[in-house]
């Protein structure tokens, strides 16, 4: 495996680094600095991406780069596949590419999302009807009593006004009248409309009702909602593969055939606790997805993989079948920071149990890891963006110890290196993990 900083040389052949950073530069967003491929802040400059820019995203510019080095010919049909497709880059990028695209995601909002994403033009026909019937719910407001459960109504109380939050609910009963509510691109619209409508401010993760910001009416964030659909409908109806998006683990692919995948293109929760559950609070409740905390934690939760403490219900017990799923290679160097982070849990007052996350994660990413593998033509190229993280103060290399997965699992031509430096503030002023701040990494293995 090589690992390499940024900067660095390849030695001898070129490193799949290499030739992803020339693919960039020779590539039709080579304006772009090379540090942003795993962000998202290029999203909005992108139609139909900019629909939900996800913060967790990486950019359309970093799919981009990984087709155009698995493909040699614009004319060559490929089959993409992103087992953590949050919300969609790569999917929605592959069908503008004219690629062929499998996705998997169990939380039920961002697959929703990206299944309107990616298949918007299958949906976009729906658009008027969607609007009419929004509309009319505006003009129908709804009790909140009557269709939110207690804990769900009294926090969505807090991020909107009385009269919007009723509207909102109108609309949504509206949709479901009018057969519309499990229409993906319905509930992205209306869950756009709440973003805009929310008095809330988010520090870009959560939303924070302590924390406000001018919220627009509910009509009035339709229509500008609408402006940025409207006037990105050439590529919203552009591309005629239609994804598959499944709401489901990647953990186990049955859907998708031995050696038929040509590259996947990927980015998977990091091992730093952030919570995609909490984050989708909002959503949550107010689609009835799920009605309370608990509810949360059973059908978000439970379904992902274990990368956050409130997520622990049910692994605490089994930690030792984690372990051993690893490769003894691999072992002394996570029991190490395993056994690090449990001493430094019984020094700590908030006593998080960020030790028992570590074997639950990488056994996951390892079953995901090895069903990629299966589905991987001979040739196709594995890209994954993924971040290490410094929990308690200690450093959880997790991009290295994911590229040794790989090695063990099988894969070919591993790598890993950074391409951007990230956190430096948060590790250096808090935690004494690392020395170098944590970064965002570029891990690539292929099938052989
Ligand atoms: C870093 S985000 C991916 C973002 C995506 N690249 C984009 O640009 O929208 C990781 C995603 O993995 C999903 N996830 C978590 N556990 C999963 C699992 N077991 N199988 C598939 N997806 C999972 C999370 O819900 C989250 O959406």
């Amino acid at each position: 495996m090589r690992s390499k900083s940024s900067n660095d040389a390849s030695v001898g052949r070129m490193t799949a680094h290499k030739r992803l950073i020339t693919a960039h530069a020779e590539g039709s967003s080579a304006g772009v600095r090379l540090e942003r491929l795993p962000t998202n802040t290029t999203t909005n400059n992108h139609p139909v991406h900019r629909w939900y820019n996800f913060i967790a995203g990486f950019s359309p510019e970093f799919v981009q780069a990984c087709v155009s080095l698995q493909r040699p010919s614009a004319s060559e049909h490929l089959h993409l596949l992103d087992p953590f497709a949050g919300c969609g880059t790569a999917l929605v990028t592959a069908r503008m590419m004219n690629l062929a695209a499998t996705g998997y995601d169990p939380h039920p909002f961002f697959s929703i999302i990206s299944e309107a994403k990616a298949n918007s033009a299958q949906y976009w026909p729906d658009l008027k009807d969607i609007c009419a019937s929004i509309e009319r719910g505006f003009d129908a407001p709804c009790p909140i009593a009557d269709v939110l459960p207690e804990a769900a109504g009294a926090f969505l109380a807090k991020l909107f006004e009385p009269s919007a939050l009723q509207a909102l609910l109108g609309a949504r009963i509206a949709l479901e009248q009018d057969g519309l509510a499990p229409n993906a691109l319905a509930v992205l619209v209306l869950s756009r409309v709440l973003d805009h409508s929310c008095r809330a401010a988010t520090d870009g993760i959560y939303k924070a009702p302590t924390s406000k910001k001018r919220a627009l009416l509910p009509a009035e964030a339709l229509r500008r909602v609408l402006e940025t659909l409207i006037g990105d409908q050439i590529e919203a109806v552009s591309g005629h593969i239609p994804a598959k998006v499944h709401r489901k683990s990647s953990e186990d692919m049955p859907e998708v055939a031995t050696h038929s995948v040509d590259l996947v293109v990927t980015s998977p929760p990091y091992l730093n606790n952030f919570d995609f559950a909490e984050m989708t609070r909002m959503y949550l409740y107010f689609w009835g997805m799920a009605g309370t905390w608990s509810e949360i934690t059973e059908n978000v939760r439970g379904k992902l993989i274990v990368n956050t403490t409130t997520a622990l219900k049910g692994h605490k017990d089994i930690q030792e079948n984690y372990r051993s799923s690893l490769s003894p290679q691999l072992l002394p160097e996570v029991d190490a920071a395993v056994s690090a982070l449990a001493e430094k849990r019984k020094t700590k007052a908030g006593k998080k149990e960020y030790d028992l996350l570590v074997y639950p994660y990488l056994s996951q990413m390892q079953n995901t890891l090895r069903e990629c593998l299966r589905t991987m033509k001979t040739g196709a190229g594995f890209h994954m963006m993924v971040s290490d993280a410094a929990l308690y103060g200690i450093h959880l290399p997790a991009p290295r110890w994911i590229a040794k997965m790989m090695i063990s699992c099988g894969y070919g031509d591993v790598e890993c290196h950074i391409v951007r430096q990230r956190g430096h503030r948060w590790v250096l002023d808090k935690r004494e993990g690392s020395e170098t701040g944590l970064g965002e990494y570029y891990v690539f293995g292929r099938a052989r």
